[in-house]
């Protein structure tokens, strides 16, 4: 995909298609009624009989009129996309309207098409060229993701393949704007790369082969990479880890990624850790999950993937920063030597756990790869997991839950997410509520009563970290049931984009 700047006027953009955004009430500036003009009216007709509003992501499509146009339209093509009320425009409307125009080209063969960066779009304070001309090239490069692609190959909702884009930008300063899409496009291929991975089948996706991605994914971005076996494992004391992957015989992979040599760390004297739930498929073990929608369970893994992925978009970017990535993988089943309920383990951190239920096991695997990751070295930490169903129910997929702790380590997390056009919405670590994982035998239990479960999942993984911790709780938010006008249904990618902004900050 090749990215140009261009501070041409709009029409004078030779391309197959011209992309506009259309604000809510109609545009009235002197550059579209030009370039309206040069439509036949079109669009203003449009507009007039209720064919375009400007709602947000509806579409219209125009072509050149006919005639001795070719020398007063350079685009065979115009697309009207509404971009919604103007003080309404912020990162995530920029990041959605760049996947909307793509996916409504689903089918369609043009390659080459022109964005026009109108003044309106950089609306809000804090709201750059720049980020506008980042967020809208992830957001095209995220909208061509076609999920039915994967095993069966490009169909009709596959959106075009992005041959040229030009953003046409005469009313912005041009300079910074081809490095900023770029870094929008590298951050597109990530998320695009893990969606992928994610929601490949069980059957297709072991441990053993996430962590035969994980390692081609390392050998390319120039990371190093150590994939423990089930005894090294056992060596090194990965109790809670070990006891998730008992019941299959597909058998687990403890798997770490470093950017840079250990005992380095950033400008800050920060040493980040990304850490991922890498359940390659989730049938609850003993403790077995209903069959409605257990085929879900499949992208168990995508928090694992976001940050196989993640660390090496953020090492492309910002190759001076030293970073880890630690992706537990392990397939939970109900086979002869599955963990039982009621079966007592001993963590990394030496604390002693009952599982009472085999289903709660994100929890387990994490705390193992938490307390993995500060003894490599890491100062702050993130964990990203599908790791509930309450936060779905509480949240929706809009939303990604989340706790922190300390509250400023949260507000920086946020905040990155914030930048790339990602909701996040923190959930207390209620204290009173830890009593009720209290256990007999062992230190505590791996899952309470239901009332507040998804306030207990986070106090669980509580347990094993020492340093400034969030933790991400994708189960909602992490694929989508039905398509969107600005995604694809499966995984969204969500959190990956949040986590190389916040790598970026270490540079
Ligand atoms: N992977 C699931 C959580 C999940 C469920 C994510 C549905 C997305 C959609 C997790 O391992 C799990 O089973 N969690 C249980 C925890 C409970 C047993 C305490 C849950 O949410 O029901
Ligand atoms: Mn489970
Ligand atoms: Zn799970």
């Amino acid at each position: 995909m090749q990215i140009r700047v261009v501070t041409s006027q709009p029409w004078e953009v030779a391309t197959d298609l011209l992309v506009v955004p259309f604000p809510e009430g109609g545009p009235t500036d002197e550059a579209f009624v030009e370039l309206d003009r040069r439509l036949g009216g079109a669009l203003v007709a449009y507009r007039r009989v209720g064919e375009l509003s400007g709602e947000p992501y509806e579409t219209a499509l125009v072509r050149r009129p006919d005639g001795p146009a070719d020398q007063s339209l350079g685009a065979e093509w115009v697309l009207a996309i509404g971009s919604g009320d103007v003080d309404g425009v912020d990162r995530q409307r920029i990041l959605r309207l760049g996947a909307a125009i793509q996916r409504r080209l689903a089918g369609r063969t043009m390659g080459r098409m022109a964005v026009w960066l109108r003044q309106g779009l950089a609306g809000g304070p804090g709201l750059e060229p720049t980020d506008v001309a980042l967020l809208l090239t992830r957001g095209l490069v995220e909208g061509s993701y076609d999920p039915a692609s994967i095993y069966r190959g490009a169909g009709r909702d596959t959106p075009p393949p992005l041959d040229e884009v030009v953003l046409v930008a005469p009313e912005f300063e041009a300079g910074g704007l081809l490095a900023a899409a770029d870094r929008g496009r590298i951050i597109g291929e990530g998320s695009n790369r893990a969606r992928t991975l994610a929601q490949r089948a069980g059957n297709d996706v072991s441990p053993e082969v996430l962590a035969d991605e994980a390692t081609a994914i390392a050998k390319q971005a120039g990371l190093t990479i150590e994939v423990l076996s089930p005894k090294q494992a056992e060596k090194a004391g990965l109790g809670l880890f070990l006891a998730v992957g008992k019941g299959s015989h597909n058998p687990p992979r403890f798997i770490s990624l470093r950017a840079g040599e250990a005992g380095r760390t950033d400008a800050r004297g920060r040493l980040l850790a990304l850490v991922g739930k890498g359940v390659t498929f989730d049938s609850g073990g003993i403790s077995i999950k209903p069959s409605d929608r257990m085929d879900e369970m499949k992208m168990d893994k995508t928090g694992a993937c976001t940050v196989i992925v993640a660390i090496a978009t953020a090492h492309q970017l910002a190759p001076d920063v030293p970073l880890l990535a630690v992706a537990p993988a392990v397939e939970n089943m109900p086979g002869g030597g599955a963990t039982r309920p009621g079966d007592v383990v001993k963590a990394l951190n030496g604390k002693i756990v009952e599982i009472t239920n085999t289903d709660a096991e994100g929890r387990l695997i994490l705390g193992d790869a938490l307390t993995w990751a500060e003894r490599a070295g890491a100062t702050h930490l993130v964990d990203v997991a599908t790791l509930t169903g309450a936060v779905e129910r509480a949240l929706g997929k809009l939303v990604t839950g989340g706790f922190g702790t300390p509250q400023a380590w949260w507000d920086e997390v946020a905040a990155a997410g914030e930048r790339q056009g990602e909701r996040y919405w923190q959930v207390p670590l209620v204290d009173d509520y830890r009593r009720d994982m209290d256990s007999w035998y062992a230190d505590f239990q791996n899952s309470g009563s239901a009332d507040g479960s998804l306030v207990k999942s986070g106090l669980f993984l509580r347990e094993f970290v020492t340093r400034p911790w969030v933790h991400l709780d994708i189960g909602g938010s992490g694929y989508l049931r039905k398509p969107t006008p600005w995604a694809a249904r499966g995984a969204t990618g969500v959190t990956h984009a949040t986590l190389v902004e916040l790598a970026l900050r270490g540079a």
